[in-house]
């Protein structure tokens, strides 16, 4: 996809609002961190890597002018509003400890030369991001027939990413590779990253992709020839239970019992072997005006309850495998996904 999601731009973070998608294309630039943690709050940008490279670009928009002790105290702040804004993916937290580290080797230079090593790693952060997609794609695409038929839930692509994709991104390694693929999107209430986001971008690719409200899924899993699932993740537990978008749980649920494959693409900076289950992943609740309003419109009664959770958790006994950039990880999670990220470092 030629558009890019987020871009650090001559001391600046230039982003693509998601929210306008896919009616308006524009544009948002951010100099300051406390833009970017509003950035990410309001989901301008959303998906797990992507709000780890633009939690990164945030932290050294934020420490700019900073040495020394000053630089750590300063770091201490502009972390907190980074990490306050969504709790669920640990890609934002990962990308704030790697600028830590850079704090830490760097405590003795002054304000220009620190600021220079934070931009640097800020793009390095956004670079490796889209070689990994691209890695994690190929390893993917060995798993898709020719031709295929593939359901998606929310939106693991480009734009939730530095570029590409993982789940998205195999689909469009296995489009390279010359196989005829086919996708169905559903449409993701309430937020409608997959009718507004993951059809917006394979449209513009030219991939053919069909909608559908989160509701058919059944019906499509049960007679519409589905070679296999893949979603992306926020965060995947040491034992392979998955937490993703609100409505991935059922969807799992729905292909185990069509015996459909449902596969997991994950790169190894959304999965937190410090937890050791799903049970342990915080998962975040947003705002009920999600479900009674639509478009700005009242769409339930005034006044009345709701529950908006953003993501579910998804055990690891309903995924077949999990798709990472240094290969595919399967059952037992506890003992192939530690050796997957001790691999190459
Ligand atoms: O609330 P969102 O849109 O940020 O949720 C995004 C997802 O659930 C994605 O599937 C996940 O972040 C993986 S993106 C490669």
């Amino acid at each position: 996809m030629a558009v890019k999601t987020i871009e650090w731009r001559a001391d600046t973070v230039r982003m693509i609002d998601q929210r306008l998608l896919p009616t308006r294309e524009v544009f948002r630039t951010y100099r300051d961190y406390r833009g970017v943690a509003e950035a990410i709050r309001s989901m301008v940008i959303r998906g797990a890597p992507a709000i780890g490279v633009a939690a990164a670009m945030g932290v050294a928009l934020g420490m700019k002018g900073y040495f020394g002790e000053r630089a750590r105290k300063r770091f201490e702040v502009v972390a907190k509003a980074l990490r306050a804004t969504r709790p669920t993916a640990v890609n934002l937290a990962w990308g704030i400890e790697r600028m830590k580290r850079v704090l830490e080797a760097n405590l003795s230079l002054d304000a220009a030369s620190l600021y220079e090593r934070f931009r640097e790693e800020a793009i390095a952060v956004y670079k490796e991001d889209l070689e990994i997609n691209h890695s994690l794609g190929r390893f993917g695409a060995e798993l898709v027939s020719d031709p295929a038929t593939i359901l998606t839930h929310c939106n693991a692509g480009a734009l939730a990413t530095a570029g590409y994709g993982t789940a998205l991104g195999v689909v469009r390694a296995a489009r390279e590779a010359g196989k005829k693929i086919k996708v169905y999107a559903d449409e993701t209430r309430p937020f409608l990253q997959g009718s507004r986001l993951t059809a917006w971008e394979l449209h513009k690719d030219r991939i053919p992709v069909t909608i559908i409200a989160d509701s058919m899924a059944a019906t499509v899993l049960a007679a519409r020839g589905v070679s296999c699932v893949i979603v992306g993740t926020d965060r995947t537990a040491a034992n392979g239970d998955v937490a993703n978008k609100i409505g991935t749980y059922p969807l799992a649920v729905m292909a185990e019992r069509h015996g459909v494959p449902f596969y997991v693409a994950a790169p190894l900076s959304s999965i937190d072997l410090d937890c050791p289950d799903g049970k342990a992943i915080p998962i975040e609740e947003r705002a009920g005006r999600e479900l009674t309003e639509f478009a700005g419109k009242q769409i339930a009664p005034r006044g009345v309850e709701t529950f908006n959770p953003a993501f579910d958790v998804t055990p690891a006994a309903l995924v077949t495998a999990i798709i990472t950039e240094r290969g595919v990880a399967h059952p037992p999670y506890r003992e192939s996904l530690s050796t997957l990220k001790r691999k190459g470092g």
